[in-house]
């Protein structure tokens, strides 16, 4: 989605900010432009499309303005076109603002600022911004910002400069803004720490309601009314590898085969023998609360819904809990009265979603306890739980979750169990043997990386499908909705997934010979039902292909293509019967020669509700 750098320093800002841009563009944009101060007048450039395009509109000019803002914008309001590009202008043009969120009343502001005289240039609710600080503005910008930030309403990060002072001005609400400390009087401001690792390690988190300063002296920050706050300086722990390919041909595949990895440093240190349970640093919850906990609400979206879904199984069988998985932005939408015997978990890879932050924040009213499972550290989500646990598989850039969502569920799966463990309902016996098993699960998806052959046979057969089933039960019914969303996410073809039994209801309507249906199939107590369903299908004529355990022999009869994946328990089942699925809609997409990392219209984290 949207993305800021800015940069005021020494140095010429242009490289600086546009190499910035570039390192976000894994987020999804649309358009592209820069805005810089070169000797006290503002230039700027934008362009529709790649960022190439602006490299391009760029090529031999020389800057050397050392103070400048850039964005890479991801339609809502106004279509992708250079004139809805950021930045936008004030009326009398010597204001300038990026912006990523959203301003809910720009049609009253507009209209209001039109009737004063006010031209505007561009269909966007961010160009209201320029224009209301420009009627502030009375040579002292972050007195015309603070004014102008009384009058919005939704949601805001914005880099913001005035012609004529040497400074930016950063506010936030509801959109991450963060400050880069290269040295004292040299700042990089950004709306994701990956545009700011290479210059430095050094940063401060914005939290909502915060406008900073940055000068070539130093920089401030304060809130709305104008009272100074204290913001720690924190250091960013990952490496830059992250952000490399590694010889892989997409960030996507990197990150598929990084699962074992991932996994295994999930585990890593985790478990308690004394105590004969699961360690958690951060929950914050003391083990007599737990013991009163009753409902557990997991907020989510997209593919961290999906681990959600899982997560269900863990904490209803291990804890004992009653469990409601809402979409967040459902949650939103729902009268809930959440009360102490309640525990919300909200499930984020990037720690920014804004469906799940709002949804967060309506529930931290009720005062219950809330339990972060993140992937991105010290994003907005992490910071306004009241404890949880990071998941730690490292920065995930291929738009298509992958080893997010597998290390989202070992996450719950080790949560459930320590709950269940505080609440007396799981044995220490029994949590023993849950967490051995899933020390073997590194080892297991390493082997399904052996029948990769096999899956890129599969994707060349149905390459050119137009539609695709997906079926499971039980814990692999999010399976099945995590696989169909890959293919439709990376490969743009229609996919759909049921719960296996529910597809006779309706769907099996849709079922032909040009119709692949994956079935998911575990060696559980559902595994008779499938075997049916899978029957039903093939008297139907539609294609099958079937992920299965090693060795079943009596689906490898019935169906058209097999991809065996190794045997685990019931429990663990989705996070290896998942990885053929990321694999298919991978090679199927590549195939189709789809741009996999950066698929059209999505966006990495979504930040607009
Ligand atoms: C996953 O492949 C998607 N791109 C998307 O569904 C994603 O999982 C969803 O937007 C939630 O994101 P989050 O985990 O960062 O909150």
């Amino acid at each position: 989605m949207c993305g800021i750098v800015g940069y005021i320093g020494k140095r010429p800002a242009v490289p600086i900010i546009v190499n910035g841009i570039a390192k976000l563009d894994y987020r999804g944009y649309d358009s592209a432009g820069f805005a810089i101060s070169e000797n006290n007048r503002f230039v700027s450039f934008k362009t529709k499309g790649k960022l190439e395009n602006l490299r391009k509109r760029i090529h031999g000019l020389s800057f050397s303005g050392t103070r400048g803002i850039a964005h890479t914008r991801w339609a809502t309001h106004g279509k992708p076109s250079e004139k809805n590009a950021h930045p936008h202008f004030s009326h009398k043009k010597d204001i300038v603002v990026v912006h990523n969120g959203i301003i809910e009343n720009h049609t009253a502001l507009r209209k209001y600022l039109e009737s004063k005289g006010h031209h505007f240039s561009s269909e966007t609710d961010t160009e209201t911004i320029p224009h209301l600080i420009g009627m502030f503005y009375q040579g002292n910008l972050e007195n015309a910002v603070v004014a102008a930030l009384k009058d919005l309403q939704g949601t805001y990060g914005l880099a913001i400069m005035a012609e004529k002072e040497n400074k930016i001005v950063v506010a936030r609400k509801g959109s991450p803004i963060i400050i880069g400390i290269i040295r004292t009087g040299e700042y990089i401001v950004a709306s994701d720490v990956t545009a700011i690792g290479e210059y430095t390690k050094k940063i401060v988190y914005l939290s909502d309601g915060d406008i900073a300063v940055l000068t070539p002296k130093g920089y401030q920050i304060f809130n709305l009314e104008k009272k100074e706050v204290n913001r720690k300086i924190e250091n960013i722990t990952w490496s830059l590898d992250a952000i490399e390919k590694k010889g892989f041909a997409h960030f996507m595949l990197k990150e598929i085969y990084e699962q074992p990895e991932t996994l295994a440093n999930a585990l890593r240190g985790k478990w308690d023998a004394r105590r004969m349970m699961p360690k958690f640093g951060g929950l914050n919850i003391p083990e007599y609360d737990i013991n009163n906990l009753q409902r557990v609400i997991i907020l989510a979206c997209g593919t961290s819904w999906h681990a959600g879904l899982v997560a269900e199984y863990y904490l209803e069988k291990f804890a004992g809990f009653q469990v409601e998985v809402e979409y967040a932005s459902e949650f939103l939408c729902k009268m809930d009265d959440l009360g102490s015997r309640d525990l919300v978990i909200p499930i984020s890879q990037s720690g920014e979603t804004i469906d799940t932050l709002m949804a967060l924040r309506k529930a931290n009213k009720f005062g219950v306890y809330s339990l972060g499972i993140v992937n991105s550290v010290g994003s907005t989500i992490a910071r306004e739980v009241t404890g949880g646990s990071y998941i730690h598989v490292g920065l995930e850039i291929g738009v298509a979750s992958t080893k997010a969502f597998t290390g989202q569920i070992m996450a719950l799966y080790l949560l459930a169990i320590y709950l269940g463990r505080v609440r007396g309902i799981l044995k220490g016996a029994q949590a023993d043997i849950l967490f051995k098993k899933a020390r073997a699960l590194p080892g297991l998806v390493t082997e399904i990386f052996k029948n990769e052959r096999t899956i890129i046979s599969i994707a060349r057969k149905f390459k050119r499908a137009a539609n695709f089933i997906y079926l499971g039960r039980g814990l692999n019914y999010p399976t099945a909705l995590e696989g169909a969303l890959k293919l439709k996410e990376i490969s743009y073809i229609h996919a759909e997934a049921f719960p296996a039994a529910e597809m006779k209801h309706g769907p099996i309507a849709l079922v032909d010979r040009k119709m692949p249906v994956v079935f998911t199939v575990q060696k559980d107590d559902g595994y008779e039902k499938i075997l049916s369903n899978i029957e039903e299908i093939r008297a139907r004529k539609g294609i099958i292909i079937a992920v299965v355990e090693k060795g079943d022999s009596l689906v490898r009869k019935k169906a058209d293509y097999i991809i065996e994946v190794p045997g685990t328990s019931m429990f663990l089942s989705p996070m290896l019967n998942i990885v053929p699925l990321q694999l298919l809609a991978y090679h199927i997409a590549r195939l189709r020669g789809c741009e996999i990392d950066k698929p059209r219209n999505l966006a990495k984290s979504v930040t607009v509700e």
